[in-house]
């Protein structure tokens, strides 16, 4: 029986090979050449190499394979042998240590990779409540690891069936019922005049509207056009109403001596202070106490209104509350335990 070659052993000849390498090691006088793969996709070429003791270098013009390569030649023989940096690993074993190959390096990522996670979870877990698991399911709270987006969902009405989908559209706004449900009843957390105002700026933003509207929304929010102008929140005159821009806020507004003191104020003096600098903001928590965290709530409330009214300004505004503030909500806790004799303020 005749062998039949296999079409890689007729393109690339075994012996053809071993004659060009035994070329290539006379010429590099046993040094072997460097390996340069210019389009390197996966980088299986560069990682062979590497593997086999050979200088490799890679290129692509896809950003996913240079990353891909940088994570699998170039950074981790920069980090061989060497123990990881991060805090726990050095209190644990000394700065030194025995670090085979890439160990310390990987000890080291999936510390910061934990740190990482946690911190968003931190900044961000807030948005991603616990669901009820249904009876079938164990019953009880469950953490959601993964959120799919779902471009159809099947129509819970029984008249629908048999596998009918609605349209995005209409998912989207049983969606949003159900999330006005949920936000109605957080708005309890807010006092009247915050209750005004937050509706007031749903409609109208921080444009005039007439004041027959504002009274009338007034009454429904058991407050008065005069206790919010109190407040300091609101401009009335010829017949119009308006909330003032945080930068239009009392600039020497003290927490301590307001009588009228809401979170909507506390919000937007947040915002403003914020501007310049963490440390500002921090400085009003740490008085106001852990009751500011309403305020963090009234701001993604707000910020979820910029963002369906497409205003984009105010969206950037509340959303920087929003994402700093754990970051602020630490540094206030820093200076509470530097001054730990100074009390919190109570609404
Ligand atoms: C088949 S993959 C490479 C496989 C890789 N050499 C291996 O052996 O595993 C081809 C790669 O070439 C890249 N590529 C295509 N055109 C290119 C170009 N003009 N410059 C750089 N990379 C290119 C593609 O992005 C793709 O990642």
């Amino acid at each position: 029986m005749t062998y039949k070659k296999k079409l890689i052993e007729v393109a690339l000849p075994l012996e053809a090979i071993n004659k060009e390498a035994a070329r290539e090691n006379y010429i590099y006088k046993g040094k072997p050449p460097p390996v340069y793969d210019p389009f390197c996709g996966g980088g299986s070429i560069p990682l062979e190499a590497q593997r086999m003791g050979l200088e490799a270098h890679a290129s692509d013009l896809n950003p996913v394979p240079v990353l891909i390569n940088k994570a699998l030649i170039e950074i981790p023989p920069k980090f061989a042998s060497k123990p990881p940096v991060n805090p726990e690993a050095k209190k644990k074993l000394g700065a030194s240590g025995s670090w085979k190959g890439a160990a310390g390096l990987a000890e080291d990522i999936r510390y910061y990779g934990q740190w990482m996670r946690d911190e968003a979870e931190k900044r961000i877990g807030h948005l991603y409540p616990k669901v009820k698991l249904p009876k079938e399911h164990g019953g009880g709270e469950a953490r959601v690891i993964a959120w799919l987006w779902a471009r159809t969902v099947a129509s819970p009405n029984p008249a629908a069936k048999g596998g009918t989908s609605m349209s995005v559209r209409t998912a989207l706004s049983l969606i949003n019922q159900s999330l006005d449900e949920v936000l109605a009843e957080q708005e309890g957390e807010f006092d009247a005049d915050t209750r005004w105002a937050l509706a007031w700026f749903d409609q109208n933003g921080f444009n005039e509207g007439a004041y027959g509207m504002a009274e009338t929304l007034c009454t429904a929010k058991n407050t008065s056009v005069q206790g919010v102008k109190d407040a300091g929140i609101l401009e009335a005159k010829g017949g119009k109403v308006r909330l003032l821009k945080k930068e239009e806020l009392d600039a020497d507004w003290n927490p301590a001596t307001d009588s009228r003191l809401t979170i909507w104020e506390i919000t937007h003096h947040l915002i403003r202070r914020l501007e310049q600098g963490e440390s500002g903001a921090a400085e009003l928590i740490q008085q106001l106490g852990a009751k500011t965290e309403v305020a963090r709530d009234l701001s993604y409330r707000l910020y979820t209104i910029c963002e369906r009214r497409k205003w984009a300004q105010e969206a950037i505004d509340y959303n920087a509350l929003v994402l700093s503030w754990s970051d602020v909500q630490r540094l206030a806790q820093e200076k509470k335990a530097a001054a730990p004799t100074q009390g919190e303020m109570q609404l």
